[in-house]
């Protein structure tokens, strides 16, 4: 049976209107919001339409489940704060097409939390046995909720995870989230490798006062122990990246957050990613480092949240070389082979199995916003080469 291009379509835009932003094609449907766990209820359904077992583990992946063994493909449906609408949704409705058209088993999964609103692609890294249960149980959101608390809010949740022993491997389909094939307009991207991350927060504790009253020579003022030393880091790692390497401070908690008040303390997320683990480790050194020594200028108390991470990982060449003669039947001339600056759960899942994936264009580069969009015409040559890949794989 061919893909179903209408279908598909027809199912990623309603997947969308779970938790639809009303700003452009935008959603926020953070992991187990009611928006995510009403989206996860409804792709429940769609799997088992598709003659799939559904099944949600002790986190709230949801499998939908071939019988025998299969090959699994899939990705995410929570979103960021601000997301949008094909980030994750798009590798999980294509992986439901090719299972609904394929002759060959396979089974599609949607994993939790891959944006990390409590890790770094908290439900793959606990069902891939990278992150202990017990570890992700008492890590917290911004809003200080713990995972443990978060996922007994979904309900029909199994005791036992999936065992992933029943894959061959796993294909994961997804926008690329930067601006390579958009800026040469090419069509498809067979990744070869995706880059490694850490992230941790950092809490500078000095002295909350009245920001009329006290001198400036007397303060121990938070935001300037951050401003520091954001400003000392920038300069620091300047000897030690490469123009591929990235550093944010996504988050600052500033406490109390009041125009009259000395800030007393500040809690920010600091992450860092690199396709070379060494250079993670360095980077991490200087951070340490760095931070101390402001924490000592300053009059600060230091303090480190969990350190969460996953080192770089490569694909399988046996999967991705199906990905690459699908690219070349359907976009000769119009793909590349890239790397993935972006996260995935492929990453996780790789512990387990081989794993491969595919990107297609980001308009403009834009994505974890709710103006990210892709071609209609790029979604369906990227659903026209997962069909082809599978296709070559099964005979
Ligand atoms: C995943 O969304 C990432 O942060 O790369
Ligand atoms: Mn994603
Ligand atoms: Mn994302």
């Amino acid at each position: 049976m061919a893909v179903d291009h209408r279908r598909f379509l027809t199912d990623l835009h309603k997947l969308r209107e779970f938790g639809a932003s009303g700003v452009g094609k935008g959603v926020v449907r953070p992991a187990y919001s009611d928006a995510d766990i009403a989206a996860r209820q409804w792709l429940a359904v769609r799997m088992a339409e598709a003659g799939l077992t559904p099944q949600f583990d002790p986190v709230g992946n949801l499998f939908g489940l071939a019988s025998g063994r299969s090959l699994l493909m899939g990705s995410h449906s929570d979103s960021q704060p601000e997301g949008g609408w094909l980030d994750g949704a798009l590798g999980v409705i294509a992986a439901l097409e090719i299972a609904r058209s394929s002759d060959r088993p396979i089974s599609v999964v949607s994993f939790q939390d891959e944006e990390g609103r409590f890790g770094v692609t908290t439900g793959s890294a606990v069902w891939s046995g990278g992150l202990p249960l017990e570890k992700a149980d008492v890590l917290t959101d911004g809003a200080g909720v713990t995972f443990c608390q978060a996922r007994s809010t979904m309900a029909d949740l199994s005791q036992s995870f999936v065992d992933p022993s029943q894959f061959s491997g796993f294909v994961e389909m997804h926008i690329e989230q930067g601006l390579s094939l958009d800026a040469t307009r090419e069509q498809i991207g067979v990744v070869t490798d995706i880059v490694g991350i850490r992230d941790m927060s950092i809490t500078y504790e000095g002295q909350q006062n009245h920001a009329g009253t006290t001198p400036m020579h007397l303060r121990r003022d938070a935001f300037q122990a951050l401003s520091v030393f954001n400003t000392r880091l920038n300069e620091r790692f300047r000897n030690v990246v490469t123009p591929q390497t990235v550093w944010t401070i996504g988050r600052v908690e500033l406490h109390p957050n009041a125009s009259s008040i000395v800030p007393g303390r500040v809690r920010f997320s600091m992450q860092w990613r690199d396709s070379d683990a060494d250079r993670l480790v360095r980077m991490e050194e200087i951070i340490r480092a760095t931070a101390q020594e402001i924490a000592d200028e300053l009059g600060m108390a230091l303090d480190y949240g969990p350190m969460l991470g996953l080192e770089p990982v490569a694909m399988d060449l046996t999967l991705r070389g199906a990905l690459e003669n699908g690219a070349e039947q359907v976009a000769q001339g119009k793909w590349r082979r890239m790397p993935s600056g972006a996260l995935h759960d492929a990453t996780n899942v790789s512990r387990l199995m081989p794993v491969a994936m595919l990107f297609v264009p980001s308009i403009n580069g834009i994505s974890h916003d709710f103006a990210e969009d892709t071609a209609e015409t790029d979604l369906i040559a990227g659903l026209e080469v997962l069909d082809r890949a599978m296709r070559s794989l099964s005979s």
